[in-house]
């Protein structure tokens, strides 16, 4: 079983054998957090305390079993919002201490990498590269727990920056899944915006510049359609994301890709990202969409390869809130 509490989705999901899902419960918190445009901790480590226990329930309902015959726990440890994390931690070490079953710390963002290993076996090495609210990073991904940061980026993450320009445009919070839709029916080649940081060889990205692009863009063209506005603004950042990912599979002569995290459900961003990688004969894998966003299946699947590795954790564990820089997966 995995508890993942890292944000504001409360999610317990239960594996057969460390890769068949038998439940996978989210309980969003979106609608509390919309009226205020974007997550409020204190609101979410609340919510998550009401809510984690009847999530438990309802996975080991939904996968038919009881708690005492599950055989390991697994827990998200960060990054995320501490107080949030704190909830699924404490529940987590409540039952490995009281059943007397291992318990399995997991980085959030090895989750999203391991979400793939769901639907289909990857063969080592790939380029794998998290796309969320949080976090742009790059990685040579060489084995089970072993990750190599490539690159990150340096302000915004790609996600902050759909759901920012999501709120220049007065779309609701998540602002991803809306600028999506709306960029549907706009055109994307109306707004020239910036693709920056795109230097060979650089895998970090940079993002602040862009949102800033959109609202003097919407300053000054009041009149503009917020469609187009939406489609301009995705194809760039698509463009910055799917150039760096593309990039550093040449370079480092690896011929396959894992795209995850909330941003890789993006239509436009999959389709660009595939055409990019067939066109350079390379392989490119996403989890399915419900798979990218926050999610205790990917944190199970990748407690599993913890586990098997005698990587356990004892009853101090503590939660973090960043991963530090030069180090991107601590766990
Ligand atoms: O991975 P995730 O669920 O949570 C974090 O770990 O942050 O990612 C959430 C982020 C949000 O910024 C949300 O706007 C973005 O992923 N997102 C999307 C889409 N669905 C979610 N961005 C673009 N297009 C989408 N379809
Ligand atoms: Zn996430």
């Amino acid at each position: 079983m995995a508890i993942e509490t890292s944000c504001d989705e409360t999610a317990v999901a239960i594996l057969e054998d460390g890769r068949k899902i038998r439940s996978n419960i989210v309980y969003s918190q979106v609608a509390i957090h919309r009226p205020y445009g974007g997550v409020v901790p204190e609101l979410a480590s609340r919510r998550h305390v009401e809510v984690i226990l009847p999530t438990v329930e309802e996975a080991l309902k939904t996968a038919k079993v009881k708690l005492h015959q599950i055989d390991v726990f697994a827990v998200t440890q960060g990054p995320g919002l501490v107080g949030s994390l704190l909830v699924g931690i404490c529940v987590a070490k409540a039952f490995s201490y009281s059943l007397k079953k291992p318990l399995v710390a997991v980085n959030h963002l090895e989750g999203h990498l391991m979400a793939i290993f769901l639907e289909k076996e990857i063969d080592f090495p790939f380029i794998g590269m998290v796309i969320s609210g949080g976090h742009t990073n790059l990685y040579l991904v060489e084995d089970f727990l072993k990750f190599k940061g490539l690159g990150q980026t340096l302000d915004d993450a790609a996600g902050e920056a759909f759901d920012k320009v999501a709120r220049l445009l007065n779309l609701p919070y998540p602002g991803g899944i809306s600028i999506e839709a709306l960029a549907k029916e706009g055109n994307a080649n109306a707004i020239s915006f910036p693709r920056p940081m795109l230097t060979k060889g650089e895998y970090n990205v940079s993002f602040s510049g862009l949102k800033t692009a959109v609202a003097t863009y919407l300053k000054r063209h009041p009149e503009a359609l917020i469609q187009d506005v939406a489609a301009s603004f995705q194809e760039a950042i698509v463009d910055v994301l799917t150039q760096k990912a593309i990039q550093a599979a040449l370079d480092l002569n690896v011929s396959r890709l894992v795209i995850a995290g909330g941003v890789a459900a993006n239509g436009r961003l999959r389709h660009k990202m595939k055409m990019a990688a067939d066109a350079h004969s390379l392989k490119i894998y996403f989890p399915r969409p419900e798979l990218c966003t926050d999610n205790a299946a990917m944190i199970a699947v990748a407690g599993y390869n913890h586990f098997k590795n005698r990587d356990v954790a004892s009853l101090d564990l503590d939660a973090f809130s960043r991963t530090l820089s030069h180090d991107y997966l601590t766990s």
